[in-house]
């Protein structure tokens, strides 16, 4: 069998060999549960999450590590952001702006609270998927007590003017969230420079575990933290109770000490050989084939395009050692992208897109086979298929 060429690291990112191993023993000896303060088992699992936290801490620029606090993974960040605002507002009339591009996990929970009485503006993308800072900045409201916006989109890439954001909002003194989950650990980030009051992390996008992700809560700009989601012993500091998944949490410490250290070579390598890969289908399908989002302002190794007249599944299922997407894979249910339609994109350009995330691991080799079996399987495809609008 034909071993899979893993092309879909928007999804998830394989682990790296480094934390895996750093997790190990955590899996099969030291057992202790961080919360154990009797006995030396305790004392080390506390030890590791500490070291780990100061890790996550660096990798984004906190000021202090106990400002980081661990979560199940960005889906729960992002809805402990949410919720807690609403809640710590509920009485008074309150307003949330964020983009109509926003994952699920925020765009969800801001449907909820639209239903608990909650004005949510939802700011457009232009053509590339990019959200104009004053836009953002004009849909502030006297009573906006939030503002949520990623800073890479998972489907097209486009990178957000985070810090002209974070810098108009300060001055307005305006809670700054950004979803990081796709850019941190790929792209520069660093809290203070950019303005972020709060932040989600997802270790499984950087090399990391799944099952795990962070919440970074500025602490000048909510010195309580956030109301927690989930309540019980007390854990992170009071703000999200449950018993560490030390190892999890291991793993991404390493995940993080690791992106810090080579963030801008991954970079590199992930646009060499995306550039490439584009190269190659614009060389030999032309203008049939479209990027979608910003070419300049683009998530290194985040490629999405459409082919003219041909189903972007019918691809994938014509290519079947390759592990791509139509989009994103936790919208992948939905009917179309919320994403290429926010962009004014039409229903065939959705139909057709594809979307390619190149990753640390991967080769030029690899992507040159890639490159091969797209145009061998869109070539088909537009002989044989009714799809193929110009045939
Ligand atoms: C932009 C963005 N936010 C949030 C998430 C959810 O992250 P997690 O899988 O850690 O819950 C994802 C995952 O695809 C994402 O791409």
């Amino acid at each position: 069998m034909t071993a899979t060429i893993y092309l879909d690291n928007l999804s998830t990112t394989p682990i790296a060999a480094e934390a895996l191993d750093a997790m190990r023993p955590w899996l099969e000896c030291e057992y202790g549960n961080a919360s154990s303060a009797t006995h030396a088992l305790g004392w080390a699992a506390a030890e590791a999450v500490e070291l780990a936290r100061d890790e996550v801490a660096r990798l984004i620029g906190a000021r202090t590590s106990p400002e980081v606090i661990f979560t199940s993974g960005a889906t729960e960040s992002n809805n402990t952001v949410l919720k807690g605002i609403a809640d710590s507002h509920a009485g008074s009339p309150t307003h949330v702006v964020t983009t109509a591009i926003e994952h699920p996990s925020v765009l969800s929970p801001a449907d909820a609270l639209a239903a608990r009485g909650v004005e949510i503006t939802q700011v457009s993308p232009d053509g590339e998927g990019m959200i104009d800072a004053d836009a953002v900045i004009a849909a502030v409201r006297p009573e906006t007590c939030l503002v949520s916006i990623m800073l890479a989109n998972n489907e097209v890439g486009t990178l957000q003017p985070i810090g002209a954001i974070g810098d108009a909002l300060r001055k307005r003194g305006v809670l700054f969230h950004v979803d990081g989950a796709q850019a941190v650990g790929k792209v520069a980030v660093d809290v203070e420079a950019m303005g972020i009051d709060v932040l989600s992390l997802s270790a499984h996008k950087l090399y990391g575990p799944k099952g795990v992700g962070a919440l970074y809560v500025r602490a000048d700009a909510l010195p309580d933290g956030l109301p927690p989601l989930l309540h019980g012993g007390g854990q992170e500091f009071g703000q999200r109770a449950g018993t560490l998944a030390v190892a999890q949490i291991v793993g991404f410490g390493m995940a993080a000490e690791l992106a810090r250290g080579r963030w801008r070579e991954d970079a590199l390598h992930a646009c060499t050989l995306t550039s490439a890969l584009w190269g190659h289908l614009r060389a030999e399908l032309g203008e049939r084939v479209r990027l979608n989002g910003s070419s300049e302002h683009r998530l290194p190794g985040c490629l999405n395009f459409s082919i003219e007249g041909v189903d972007g599944g019918a691809v994938i299922a014509a290519t079947p050692t390759l592990a791509l997407s139509t989009g994103s894979a936790c919208s992948s249910h939905r009917v179309g992208s919320h994403v290429l339609s926010a962009m004014g994109l039409g229903e065939d350009r959705q139909q057709s897109a594809i979307r390619i995330g190149v990753g640390r691991y991967n080769t030029e080799r690899e992507l040159a086979l890639a490159g091969s079996a797209l145009v061998v399987a869109v070539q088909r495809l537009a002989r044989t298929g009714a799809r193929w609008a110009s045939a």
